[in-house]
């Protein structure tokens, strides 16, 4: 059997490298755990980048895709399928939300947003309506729509022109929004928490005002809840936390408990929009993807996941404000994020990286945000034992470190 460097080194050479993944090569899941091919085992509190909301290898999803892969696979968007109706319809039920459109990834559901934002005002004769507004350190994606909305300069360099008519505002002030959003905005795009861009929390006042300010200035507004909805908050979606209601947002991550599902939720307002042709995809919403979707929704409600986020989301940014409390970590500055989406940044005196590898060596997994932010986003049925583990080896990796 080969070998992680062995691997590693095959992969080295096979790949384009736009990662920079660590030389463990991983091979199998359960819960919260991963092992790599030498049977190592990892605790993994990166949750694939909050995707993995059942955890690894769930029996129940397991068997709804091979079910499904055995009957039906894939329609295309010529056809409806029965599980990707039967999803869309619960969807709607517990969201809010009045339509479904289904992409494969959360870049793609931003982009059908985008396009939303734009030929709404189209379609009511508003030509002058095409700015969209978005915020500093936010993240949508890598496509170019997705990425020309994304206030981060390092995701732009070398793939200009980005697409024309976007404007960016400081995330968390009301008044810089109030300022730019006008009679030339079509769509106002934010996350209800900056998860990429350091696990940066919106108040729920500032959610209500720029709902108020986009329904004063005629403006739409979007919410994408890629990374924060699901249950990640320990709410079915973040925006429920504000009350505030968004024209319409956009999932991804979680909704398919690891298979490429994303999905953009509307409300009926917005629905004359995106008119037969205008938009599409023609893996989005599949049969096999619908079914792991609908699979998830099962566990969520059987074993209250959503619950349990809300739960261990609240014992772990206890451990964390703690481990930040603590004089003998100076390393841990400040503790971010709610539910099961939180961090510590790290003190600018030591090297994020350091830390990061540091409780990598450890055997935790977990992920940077925001440059200076170790993320912690695990599977939804996290337990408590896996908290306490995965907080007591951040604690020895962050003492451990030197200073820069
Ligand atoms: C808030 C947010 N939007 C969009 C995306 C892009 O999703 P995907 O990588 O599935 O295209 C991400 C990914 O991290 C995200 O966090």
């Amino acid at each position: 059997m080969a070998t992680n460097r062995e691997l590693y080194e095959t992969a080295q050479k096979t790949f384009v490298p736009n990662y920079r993944q660590p030389p463990i090569i991983l091979a199998r899941g359960e819960g919260c755990r991963v092992w790599d091919v030498e049977g190592n085992e990892y605790l993994d509190f990166s949750g694939g980048i909050a995707v993995l909301s059942v955890g690894h290898a769930h029996p129940t999803l397991a068997k709804a895709l091979a079910d499904q892969a055995a009957r039906l696979i894939h329609t295309s968007n010529l056809f409806f399928s029965d599980r990707a109706i039967e999803l869309a319809a619960e969807l709607t039920k517990r969201t809010g939300f009045d339509r479904v459109y289904f992409s494969n990834s959360g870049t793609e559901a931003n982009e059908a947003l985008i396009k939303l934002a734009r030929r709404y005002h189209h379609t009511r004769g508003d030509a002058r309506r095409v700015e969209l507004v978005a915020t500093h350190k936010s993240f949508h994606g890598r496509t170019m729509g997705a990425v020309s909305i994304t206030g981060q300069a390092k995701y732009h360099e070398g793939f200009g022109p980005m697409l024309p008519g976007v404007r960016f505002v400081d995330y968390g002030d009301a008044d810089a929004l109030r300022a730019v959003v006008g009679p030339d905005t079509a769509a106002v795009f934010l996350e209800p928490i900056q998860a990429e861009g350091g696990i940066i929390v919106a108040s729920n006042e500032y959610l209500r005002e720029a709902r108020r300010i986009c329904d004063e200035a005629g403006a739409l507004l979007f919410f994408d809840e890629v990374q924060t909805g699901y249950g990640r908050t320990g709410r079915f979606l973040a925006r429920e936390w504000s009350g505030v209601m968004p024209d319409a947002c956009s999932l991804a991550k979680g909704i398919g408990g690891g298979v490429p599902l994303g999905a953009m939720l509307i409300t009926e307002k917005v629905a004359g929009a995106l008119t037969t042709g205008t938009h599409g995809s023609t893996f989005g919403g599949n049969p096999l993807a619908c079914a792991a979707g609908l699979a998830v929704l099962r566990i969520f409600d059987e074993e209250k996941l959503v619950e349990n986020a809300e739960t261990m989301g609240r014992y772990l940014g206890e451990k964390l404000a703690a481990l930040v409390a603590d004089a003998s970590i100076p390393a841990a500055a400040e503790r971010r994020g709610m539910g099961l989406l939180q961090g510590i940044r790290v003190d600018a005196a030591y090297d994020p990286m350091v830390a990061y590898q540091q409780l990598r060596s450890q055997r935790v997994l977990s992920a940077i945000a925001g440059g200076d932010v170790i993320r912690f986003a695990p599977a939804l049925n996290v337990k408590r034992a896996d908290v306490d583990q995965a907080v007591e080896q951040l604690a020895i990796a962050l003492r451990s470190i030197p200073k820069k």
